[in-house]
């Protein structure tokens, strides 16, 4: 049985199986709705449901309450329809266009970063080219149906290879096969690229670029992409991690402050080790944002980080003026 959707304000249609969730089922013919954590824990695929009927499916009230979806909300990466629908769904335009293409890619290169984080160089087959934004994310797609997202941490107008920054999760099924058993030469599929995680460039606002740990990759791709485009608005970093040695790209970092004179660089430290004498800031890295810009309101924010990051950040930044529609965000569950 399949069912036929309709969005309303674009008169855009796709259909759903059964027991296909709305959102999956309009990513799987090209359709891009807003989403992040597929999770419903994080309330970005939440729309209107203007006739037809949906098994809402599991969620977080935090990003649904009962009230809401009395006036007819659901979430969309939760909710399967169980008749045709007409919706009002988040559509994002510049997404839209692109295709999401299952490929296959060698790993190339595999280098520690830190303890805990590598660095995968995939090469895809000759003449094949993977088309992105920078900000997005694949699924490495693995046996069993299972598959593990991660942020591209390259900018699509560079012909590098691409890149991944996976971080080592202990007893994890993926990570810890990278760890021990990955070897450079071997194929992975991948499917993608996913996500609404990438640089608005239909204005010029200065931009805030908050990443936690690993969220440093999708981060380092849109910073990238703004430096080889030219851009001239302010940029600045906030990379808040433990201590010193999570800071695995710092060098980077550094230089991109010497080199673009519109970028700035703040490293947060939570808990900062004796050893790492570290002079700089300490904390949490939304506090140190709310520190530096009391009055957010002509700002956009873009951050990649572990829900209670997001979280602590959403609230943060709501208080010091930021209108909700300009702040962007990729709140993921380290892939294991
Ligand atoms: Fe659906 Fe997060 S709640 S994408």
């Amino acid at each position: 049985m399949t069912f036929k959707i309709r969005i309303q304000s674009s008169g855009r249609e796709f259909t759903a199986k059964e027991n296909e969730s709305v959102l999956a089922a309009a990513l799987r013919q090209g359709v891009m709705l807003a989403y992040s954590c597929r999770n419903g824990a994080c309330g970005t695929c939440k729309g209107k449901v203007l006739s037809g009927r949906v098994d809402y499916g599991t969620y977080e009230t935090k990003a649904m309450s009962e009230a809401e979806r009395e006036q007819g909300h659901a979430l969309f990466c939760q909710a399967k329809p169980l008749s045709d629908l007409v919706i009002e769904a988040k559509e994002i335009a510049a997404a839209r266009d692109i295709p999401i293409r299952i490929m296959p890619a060698r790993v190339v290169k595999m280098e520690k970063l830190a303890d805990d984080v590598m660095r995968l160089s995939l090469k895809l087959a000759e003449g094949q080219r993977l088309q992105y934004l920078a900000g997005q994310y694949i699924d490495i797609l693995l046996s069993g149906n299972q598959r593990r997202s991660f942020s591209l941490s390259t900018s699509p107008l560079s012909d590098e290879l691409l890149q991944l920054h996976i971080r080592h999760v202990p007893g994890g099924f993926f990570t810890g096969h990278v760890f021990t058993k990955m070897q450079e030469k071997d194929l992975l599929r991948f499917q993608g690229p996913f996500g609404m995680f990438f640089l608005r460039e239909d204005n010029d606002r200065p931009a805030i670029l908050i990443a936690g740990g690993t969220g440093f990759a999708p981060i380092k791709s849109i910073l990238e992409y703004a430096f080889a485009k030219g851009a001239t608005r302010p940029l600045h970093l906030y990379w808040g991690v433990r201590a010193r040695r999570d800071l695995y790209l710092h060098d980077l970092s550094q230089a991109w402050a010497r080199e673009h004179g519109n970028f700035r660089f703040t490293p947060v430290l939570s808990e900062p080790r004796p050893e790492d004498r570290w002079d700089g800031r300490r904390g949490w890295v939304h506090e140190a944002v709310a520190a530096d810009y009391p009055d957010l309101s002509g700002y956009e924010v873009y951050a990649s980080g572990p829900p209670p990051m997001i979280e602590a950040l959403k609230a943060v930044v709501k208080k010091h003026g930021l209108p909700e529609d300009r702040l962007y965000y990729d709140s993921f569950e380290f892939a294991h």
